[in-house]
């Protein structure tokens, strides 16, 4: 079993050693190890079951580190880490050599983020390498928010979880980068596309229901729970769960559902704000999962601000077939 504790010499000590350690970060919790060390990294992949084909991203300490791991650094893509680093943005950069191509997936771009969770923070000054960290869940499941989570999937496999409370955000990282002079966001997530668009103009937001995404974890199905998992109109998904006799928990936004025990109605935020929402979103599609209803209903959230990413992995959480 894992040892879950907030000692950040613990947690540099097993990955000075070339082990996985779960890190807390402002978004999701990571699975994290020596990026330049291809063994550790490996080991990331055996762990989550992931396909290798799916690359990782590489926590930083902070701007100055980029011109080690990037070969360039677009003025456009300059400005939004001048805007939101520390935070939940990733950039994909030209990589350099002495990033593994295990990390990128044999591409030519990078992943780099700063997180701004104060423990990794404090965690990456003392270490001398930066920190490949997917999400860190057993591939394909709802991304971790609390310190809990990793252990119940990942703790018999890892030594040690740095633990560092609930995540402020709860969604992953938004993923950005450059087409020719354009701006592109690949994934949506805890950086809203509003406040990129504050600062580098209007932006595309590429389509990521192809099954030849850009960035392979974008596949459709994707953050799921195990339970069936609908979206929609609650009171259309309820009269037919109620038609079909199942046994249904709903995750509304600020709705609570009165014929439901308040195990099996999630209400994400009581007074209807998008960013609490985010931040109780996984945990309570968690909870949900684990409640023996036999089908989860939820609505989407408005297609405003962080509402937008939580409709995306909705969405992801519904296309499991
Ligand atoms: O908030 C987050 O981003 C969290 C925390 C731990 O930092 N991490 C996270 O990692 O969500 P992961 O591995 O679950 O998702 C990373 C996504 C994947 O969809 C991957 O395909 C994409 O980033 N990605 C990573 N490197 C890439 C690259 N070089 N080119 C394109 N996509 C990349
Ligand atoms: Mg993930």
């Amino acid at each position: 079993m894992a040892q879950i504790s907030s000692d950040i010499d613990g947690a540099a000590k097993f990955l000075t050693q070339g082990e996985l350690v779960g890190i807390p970060t402002e978004t999701v919790y990571g699975l994290a190890a020596n990026a330049l060390n291809g063994a550790a990294v490996a080991q990331i992949f055996e762990v989550k079951n992931r396909p290798s084909f799916d690359p990782l991203i590489v926590h930083i300490s902070g701007i100055e580190e980029v011109e080690k791991y990037a070969s360039h650094f677009p003025e456009k893509l300059k400005n939004l880490a001048r805007a939101f680093w520390p935070g939940p943005l990733t950039l994909l950069l030209p990589k350099k050599e002495i990033v593994p191509d295990l990390v990128t997936s044999g591409l030519a771009r990078v992943a780099l983020r700063v997180p701004s969770h104060p423990l990794t923070r404090s965690l990456l000054d003392v270490l001398d390498f930066p920190l490949a960290a997917p999400s860190a869940n057993p591939f394909g499941y709802i991304s971790p928010t609390q310190a809990g989570h990793v252990d119940a999937q990942l703790g018999d496999q890892i030594p040690f979880i740095l633990d560092g409370g609930p995540c402020e955000v709860g969604l992953e990282s938004t993923i950005v980068g450059m087409e020719e002079d354009e701006v592109i966001v690949y994934r949506m997530g805890g950086l809203a596309v509003d406040a990129i668009e504050t600062v580098v103009g209007q932006v595309q937001v590429r389509d990521q229901s192809s099954s030849k995404p850009d960035a392979p974890g974008l596949l459709t199905s994707h953050y799921a729970p195990r339970v069936p998992f609908l979206v929609g109109d609650l009171d259309e998904l309820i009269s037919q769960a109620k038609r079909a006799q199942k046994d249904f928990a709903v995750l509304s936004l600020s709705r609570r559902i009165d014929e439901l025990d308040s195990s099996r109605s999630l209400v994400l935020s009581r007074e209807g704000s998008l960013s609490e929402a985010a931040q109780n979103l996984f945990a309570g599609m968690r909870q949900l999962d684990a409640s023996g209803a036999e089908v989860i209903l939820a609505e989407y959230m408005p297609e405003t601000g962080l509402g937008r990413a939580m409709n995306d992995r909705l969405r992801r959480a519904a296309a499991k077939g």
